[in-house]
C-alpha cells in the first residue's frame, strides 16, 4: 500500500502559533511517500540507510495502532524533502503513514483523522507542537490555523492542561483552520543545510517567555497580526505587502531568539537579490528560509542567489 502527503513551509505566525496566535500554512508541491508492507513485526526504513530513533518508531506503532492494525509491518519512506529541515517531514510523514495504515485495513482517511493521527508522531518529536504542521500536510493548499485555547492569559505557557503532549490519547483538535482563498503566488524555500529539532528553539523560548512575558507578549502578538495581514495582501495578490510582512516576521523571530547566522545570512542574501521580503520559515536555529517573490523569472532568480534552494508555486 503507497502513500505520501506534502511537506509545508509556515508563511507566517511561527512559534506565535504556540502562544495562541493564528499562522498561515501552506502545503509544498515536494513530498513524503510511504509503502506499506506485511512484516513480522514493527519496522520502519528512512531514505538513505538512516537509522530509525527508538522514539520515531514508538510514535510510528501508535499511529498503526490507532489505525486499527493489528499485524506488523515494514513501512519504508522516500522524501523529496530534507528530513528535519523544517519544512514538514516528520508530520508529512505521519499523515502518508496515517493514509497508508487505514488504506491497508479498507478504509478511507479523512483529513481530520489523518491529522490526528499524525500528531502521534508530532508530539513524540516536538513535545507538545501546536498542531499546525499535520493540520496543513492533511489538507493542503494555505491554511489559517489558530489554537484560541492556548492564548495566553498573563500565566505562564503552553498551558500543561492544553498541551496536545499530555497523555495517552490524542484530544479531538482544538484548533480552528480555514482554507485561504488566494490566487497562486510564487515562493523560494532556501535550506540552510542544518538539521534540528524543533524542541530546540520552541522549549527554550517558553522558558524565556515566562520569566519575561512582557518583553515577549508583543512580539508574539504583533506576529498574530503580522499573520492576518499577510493572509489580506494573499488574498489580493499584493506581493509587496507580503514581503514587506515577510521582513517584519524575520526581524520579529531575531529577536525571539529564535533566528541564527546561517539563517540570517540566507535572508540577507535573498533580500539583495531583490527579494520582496524574506524570512526564516519553522522552528528557526538552521531548517529553511523562504522568500515570496513577483513571478516566476524573480523566484528562479532568487533561487540563484544561494547555495541551495527551489522554487514553488503555491496554489491555495
Ligand atoms: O517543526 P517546524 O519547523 O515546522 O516548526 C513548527 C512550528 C512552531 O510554531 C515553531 C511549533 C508549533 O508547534 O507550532
Amino acid at each position: 500500500m503507497n502513500a505520501a502527503a506534502p511537506g509545508k513551509v509556515i508563511l507566517l505566525g511561527e512559534h506565535a502559533v504556540v502562544y495562541g496566535q493564528p499562522a498561515l500554512a501552506a502545503a509544498l508541491t515536494r513530498s513524503v511517500g510511504v509503502s506499506l508492507e506485511e512484516g513480522p513485526a514493527a519496522r520502519l526504513v528512512l531514505p538513505d540507510g538512516m537509522p530509525t530513533p527508538e522514539e520515531i518508531l514508538d510514535g510510528v506503532v501508535r499511529i498503526a495502532r490507532a489505525a486499527g492494525r493489528r499485524r506488523g509491518f515494514v513501512a519504508r519512506v522516500r522524501s523529496e524533502i530534507p528530513l528535519g529541515g523544517g519544512l514538514g517531514s516528520s508530520a508529512a510523514l505521519g499523515v502518508a503513514l496515517a493514509r497508508a495504515f487505514c488504506l491497508d485495513e479498507g478504509r478511507a482517511c479523512a483529513p481530520e483523522e489523518a491529522e490526528r493521527l499524525a500528531l502521534h508522531l508530532e508530539r513524540v518529536l516536538h513535545g507538545a507542537p501546536s498542531g499546525v504542521d499535520p493540520a496543513i500536510c492533511a489538507r493542503g493548499g494555505v491554511i489559517l490555523f489558530e489554537r484560541p485555547d492556548l492564548l495566553t492569559q498573563g500565566v505562564p505557557h503552553p498551558r500543561p492542561t492544553a498541551s496536545l503532549a499530555e497523555g495517552s490519547d490524542i484530544p479531538a483538535s482544538r484548533a480552528r483552520i480555514a482554507p485561504v482563498r488566494a490566487p497562486p503566488f510564487w515562493l523560494v524555500v532556501a535550506l540552510t543545510g542544518l538539521a534540528r529539532g524543533t524542541r530546540t528553539t520552541v522549549l527554550p523560548l517558553r522558558d524565556r517567555r515566562a520569566s519575561e512575558p512582557r518583553l515577549y507578549d508583543p512580539l508574539l502578538q504583533r506576529l498574530g497580526a503580522l499573520t492576518l495581514l499577510c493572509r489580506d495582501a494573499l488574498v489580493q495578490a499584493d506581493v509587496a505587502s507580503v514581503g514587506a510582512c515577510f521582513d517584519e516576521a524575520h526581524a520579529l523571530l531575531q529577536q525571539l531568539g529564535v533566528s541564527c547566522a546561517e539563517l540570517d545570512d540566507v535572508v540577507g542574501k535573498l533580500k539583495a537579490a531583490g527579494a520582496p521580503g524574506a524570512k526564516l520559515t519553522g522552528a528557526g536555529g538552521g531548517g529553511a528560509a523562504i522568500a515570496i517573490a513577483r513571478d516566476e523569472a524573480q523566484a528562479l532568480a532568487l533561487a540563484r542567489s544561494v547555495p541551495d534552494a527551489f522554487v514553488e508555486r503555491v496554489v491555495p
